[in-house]
């Protein structure tokens, strides 16, 4: 996993006020918790005292309460209550949970996953970084979603949708039906924190494609996709209608999509219901083409060198592994990938 980023790791709507979840991402078990007043909390799934998962416990008084000895925690991780020392006695203050710094917007829930949580601190949030968000996604698009479970390790999942040259395969009978199979470019913008690319697929007339830096800016084209790191994607389909995924990861060998339809073509809400429902089961049968094959690819996670052959098309992959290996030499882990 690339670390010190901000990962979409749950939609909002998950943890209610007053309700706890237990959640595994990044190959650690997490608990994520609401108090009454809507606070959220993210922690390690442990409790400092002796290691118990804190999900099988409650929410009692705003707190977070070990089902084992009574221990209780506030929102930022420590301790308030220790029931067998009585409320007369001090609890120490080095006994925490260890919280994860966390953020909540666009329906999203946010943590900074760190390899060092203990010492990051919710206290820092405010010096993170701003949140990864696709700027042109206004309140006038409205979205539906659902998820997904692929048993494949996420770059997998994120190099699936900067593929293009898969669509006139996977996809024959759905998205990918008319579209020629050779590539021309594609035309890619480096971002900051990723890229976006313009498809521009051809019937093949043996002609010779154009490689990404022949075809020329396709000033206007409003279909694009955009990856922003370290897991949200957004199909452009055109101004009123977006598909965006949140790949998020488990553990190395699976990933749970988040696929949401944004759009405001359709209003009327009864319409829209309707819109929302094919829109999420054609989604379903075109990630399920996607799912078959890439569950299947060996080694499960990428690297930017690896026993692959890239061939031009391949481009966005190509500029995705070389920007995960960038960042993930910041913070080296050889224990994950
Ligand atoms: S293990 Fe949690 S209170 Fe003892
Ligand atoms: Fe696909």
């Amino acid at each position: 996993m690339i670390k010190n980023q901000w990962y979409v790791i749950l939609e909002s709507k998950e943890v209610p006020k007053n309700c706890l979840i237990g959640v595994k991402r990044f190959g650690e078990n997490l608990v994520a918790w609401r108090d009454s007043d809507g606070k959220l909390s993210v922690f390690r799934d442990k409790c400092p005292h002796r290691g118990i998962e804190l999900s099988k416990g409650k929410i009692l008084n705003n707190h977070l309460q070990c089902p084992f000895h009574g221990f209780e925690y506030d929102a930022s991780g420590r301790c308030k209550v220790i029931p067998a020392n009585g409320r007369a006695t001090a609890v120490p203050d080095h006994i925490r949970a260890v919280a994860y710094p966390l953020r909540e917007e666009h329906d999203f829930i946010f943590i900074w996953f760190t390899p060092d949580p203990e010492n990051t601190g919710m206290a820092d949030n405010a010096t993170l970084p701003p949140l990864p968000w696709f700027d042109d996604i206004d309140v006038s698009l409205v979205w539906s979603g659902m998820t997904d479970h692929w048993k494949a390790h996420y770059s997998r999942a994120i190099e699936n949708q900067l593929d293009i040259v898969h669509v006139p395969f996977i996809h024959h009978n759905t998205i990918g039906r008319g579209i020629g199979p050779v590539v021309n470019g594609p035309f890619t913008k480096i971002l900051e924190n990723g890229l976006s690319f313009w498809p521009s697929n051809a019937n093949d007339s043996g002609q010779i494609p154009l490689r990404h830096d022949q075809v020329p800016e396709p000033v206007g084209k409003k279909t694009y996709l955009t990856f922003l790191f370290p897991n949200l994607w957004q199909n452009h389909i055109m101004d009123k209608m977006r598909i965006v995924v949140a790949f998020v990861p488990i553990d190395d060998k699976n990933t749970l999509f988040y696929l949401r339809t944004y759009q405001s073509i359709v209003r009327i809400p009864v319409l829209r219901e309707i819109f929302f429902i094919i829109s999420n089961i054609f989604n379903r049968i075109v990630l399920h083409q996607d799912r078959r094959v890439v569950e299947t690819h060996q080694p499960q996670a990428t690297q930017l060198r690896m026993d692959e052959n890239l061939i031009p098309g391949d481009y966005p992959i190509i500029q995705y592994r070389k920007k995960r290996e960038e960042l993930k030499s910041r913070l080296p882990d050889l224990a994950t990938e």
